[in-house]
C-alpha cells in the first residue's frame, strides 16, 4: 500500500540535492512537502532522542546543527522499505562495497555524514515527518488492510 516516509538530505549532502531528488523521483516517489531547514542544537537533540545517551549522540547533533537540511515527506507504495534500500546501509565504507548505486555509496563520507537519513519503521515515519511538516492537514496515508 502507498505510505509515507521522511527524507533528510543532510548538511555535507545538500549541495547534491538537485541530483538526490532527480533519483528521487525517477524511483517512482511523489514528494509530498518538501522544506530547507537549519536545525539548532536542541531540535537536531529532539529528532534524534532515540540515540540519547550514545558515544555518538553529541557529534551527530553538532553536525545535523551545522549547516542547512533538507527535510522530504516521500510517498509510494512501501516507501519506507524503498526508500532505506535506495538510501543504503548506515555506513558509507560497506555502502560503497556492497551497495555502490545506494545515494549514500554516491553521497556520503562517513559513518556520520552519511548523506541522508530515512525513516526506520511506520511510526517512526509518522511521527518524522510532523516533527518536520507540523501544520500538515494531511491524513496518515497509509491504512494497513
Ligand atoms: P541516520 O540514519 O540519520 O540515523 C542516526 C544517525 O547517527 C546515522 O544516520 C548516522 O549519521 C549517525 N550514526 C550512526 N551510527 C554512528 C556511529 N557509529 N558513529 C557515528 N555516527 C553514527
Amino acid at each position: 500500500y502507498v505510505e509515507r516516509t521522511l527524507a533528510i538530505i543532510k548538511p555535507d549532502a545538500v549541495k547534491h540535492a538537485e541530483e538526490i531528488e532527480d533519483i528521487i523521483l525517477n524511483s517512482g516517489f511523489t514528494i509530498l512537502q518538501k522544506r530547507r531547514v537549519h536545525l539548532t542544537p536542541e531540535q537536531a537533540s529532539e529528532f534524534y532522542v532515540e540515540h540519547y545517551g550514545k558515544l555518538f549522540f553529541p557529534s551527530l547533533v553538532a553536525y545535523m546543527s551545522s549547516g542547512p537540511v533538507i527535510a522530504l515527506a516521500l510517498a509510494r507504495e512501501n516507501a519506507i522499505s524503498h526508500w532505506r534500500m535506495l538510501v543504503g546501509p548506515t555506513s558509507v565504507t560497506e555502502a560503497k562495497e556492497t551497495h555502490p548505486d545506494s545515494l549514500r555509496a554516491l553521497y556520503g563520507t562517513d559513518q556520520q555524514r552519511n548523506g541522508l537519513h530515512g525513516s526506520d519503521s511506520y511510526t517512526s515515519a509518522e511521527w518524522e515527518v510532523r516533527f518536520f511538516f507540523p501544520d500538515s492537514i494531511v491524513e496518515p496515508i497509509a491504512v494497513g488492510q
